[in-house]
């Protein structure tokens, strides 16, 4: 370790961490008002036809191709003419896209040679919010941290969730008034995965809503994703989140040491391993990890369960199928997941001079594997922008990416989906999608940001 690095680990271990936010934040304002703040600023514009396009023109960053639903033809066109494409410059720098499913799956699993340090988005985020996870560390590190964690969505802790999850699920849906208009992003998606996010830590039920508003302020600036959250807000975000969850790691730490049983939620199973036990010591390492389970759980879960209502909306005739046979449920769940794709790519960067599907890719370079391409590859699944809820190999999808930083919780995301659309169809005998959705302003999170349905009681 570099004698820096030691001082720096030091200050950490004394200097809470939300007071090291807060001199970040500072910082930054002082430096805003010499220069300018660093963030990239999006102004909206219509998306023009690819067809139209120099290959060279095409820049898939654009927060707005996805915002306005444009994003499907461009990826097409990626895919048959320049799989594996070169932006020379963008708002994030240089990168390149690679489209196909063959290609990403290499990438995903070949981590030697496309590492996922320093960060695994497109752009960075503000000064100071760029807390260290293990999504963006590569072996042995990366498999360490990993290996500490994991056991808090292990089959058996899944199983024994379930019939909570069940629960929460039904107080949720009993809630819902039928017959008039209703968000279904604030009142199904958003709610289902606050509490699911609580439950796993342990963190307080009633509070449940400030973890979606932390990770929403910290996951979205405009220079990491080309988002429009303010970066006062995020900083102030980030200074909340890294004093309650401290908060709750050293009132779980009394309580373990007053002899109480351990619960089997995240930060207990943190305090309880070898590798993680003395985290609190490395603040923003525990931050950092905690903020990764809140994050990959948030968005991701959130929007499959609005995409997922979406779709049956788009393809009426599945719905119906739907109906007849509920027990195709467990199917469409992968279907879901590759349609909706929620996290659209997650970025690289080459370790050394390599060659791929015909590029030369210098080493240093930025590599984006886009997820949501794949998911409609021709080359893989046919008839890929249709949604068929018992697609032969839906399963095979790469919404959960491959390789050595598969999502973690993948089983959980999976099952939450099932229960949910179990419970709907003893409930629903429709569920109308009755405007056109908003979608969120981000090149990583494929998201939405309101949806109204109406609902119809079975009869
Ligand atoms: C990693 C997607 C739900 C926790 C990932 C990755 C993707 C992803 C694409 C990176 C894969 C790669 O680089 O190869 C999703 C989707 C979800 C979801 C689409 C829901 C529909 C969750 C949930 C949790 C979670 C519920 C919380 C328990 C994680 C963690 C990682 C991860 C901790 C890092 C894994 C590693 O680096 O080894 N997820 N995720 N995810 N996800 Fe998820």
């Amino acid at each position: 370790m570099r004698v820096r690095d030691t001082i720096i680990t030091k200050a950490q271990a004394v200097v809470p961490m939300e007071r090291q936010i807060q001199g970040l934040h500072l910082w930054q304002r002082a430096k805003r008002l010499v220069v300018d703040d660093g963030q990239p600023h999006f102004t909206e514009s219509p998306i023009p036809d690819v067809a139209g396009l120099d290959l060279t023109d095409i820049d898939v960053s654009d927060p707005f191709l996805w915002r306005q639903g444009a994003w499907e033809s461009y990826f097409r066109r990626l895919r048959d003419e320049s799989p594996v494409h070169y932006r020379a410059d963008s708002p994030f720098g240089p990168f390149w896209s690679v489209t196909r499913y063959d290609d990403i799956v290499r990438v995903d699993k070949d981590f030697e040679t496309f590492s996922a340090e320093p960060q695994i988005i497109l752009g960075a985020p503000p000064e100071g919010l760029d807390i260290e996870m293990f999504i963006a560390m590569d072996p042995p590190r990366h498999d360490q941290q990993r290996a500490a964690v994991q056991g808090v969505v292990a089959p058996q802790n899944l199983e024994e969730m379930e019939g909570l999850i069940r629960s929460r699920v039904a107080e949720v849906l009993d809630e819902l008034p039928v017959g008039e208009p209703v968000d279904w992003v604030d009142r199904v998606s958003i709610e289902l995965t606050s509490r699911m996010l609580a439950t796993l830590l342990d963190f307080p039920y009633d509070e449940r809503r400030k973890l979606v508003e932390w990770t929403d302020l910290v996951a979205a600036s405009a220079s990491a994703t080309g988002g429009s959250t303010d970066t006062d807000a995020s900083y102030r975000a980030a200074a909340e989140a890294a004093r309650s969850f401290s908060a709750l790691w050293h009132d779980k730490a009394a309580r373990l040491a007053a002899g109480e049983t351990p619960g089997y939620d995240l930060i207990t199973l943190m305090q309880l391993s070898e590798d993680t036990k003395d985290l609190i010591d490395r603040p923003m390492e525990f931050l950092g990890n905690i903020v990764l389970l809140v994050v990959g759980g948030n968005d991701t879960t959130r929007n499959s369960m609005t995409g997922g209502l979406l779709a049956l909306n788009r393809f009426p005739e599945q719905f119906d199928r739907l109906r007849e046979n509920p027990a195709l449920v467990p199917k469409m769940v992968h279907e879901i997941l590759r349609w909706q794709t929620p996290l659209a790519y997650m970025r690289r960067v080459a370790t050394r001079d390599t060659v791929l599907n015909g590029q030369f890719i210098r080493k240093g370079d930025k590599v984006v594997m886009w997820y949501a391409s794949a998911n409609r590859d021709e080359r893989t699944f046919e008839n890929p922008d249709d949604f068929v809820i018992d697609r032969r190999n839906a399963r095979h999808h790469l919404a959960f990416g491959i390789g050595t930083h598969r999502c973690m919780g993948s089983r959980l995301a999976e099952m939450q989906l099932r229960i949910l659309w179990e419970e709907l169809l003893t409930r629903f005998d429709d569920i109308e999608v009755v405007e056109e959705p908003t979608r969120v302003q981000s090149n990583f999170v494929r998201g939405y940001g309101s949806m109204s349905v109406v609902l119809t009681p079975k009869g």
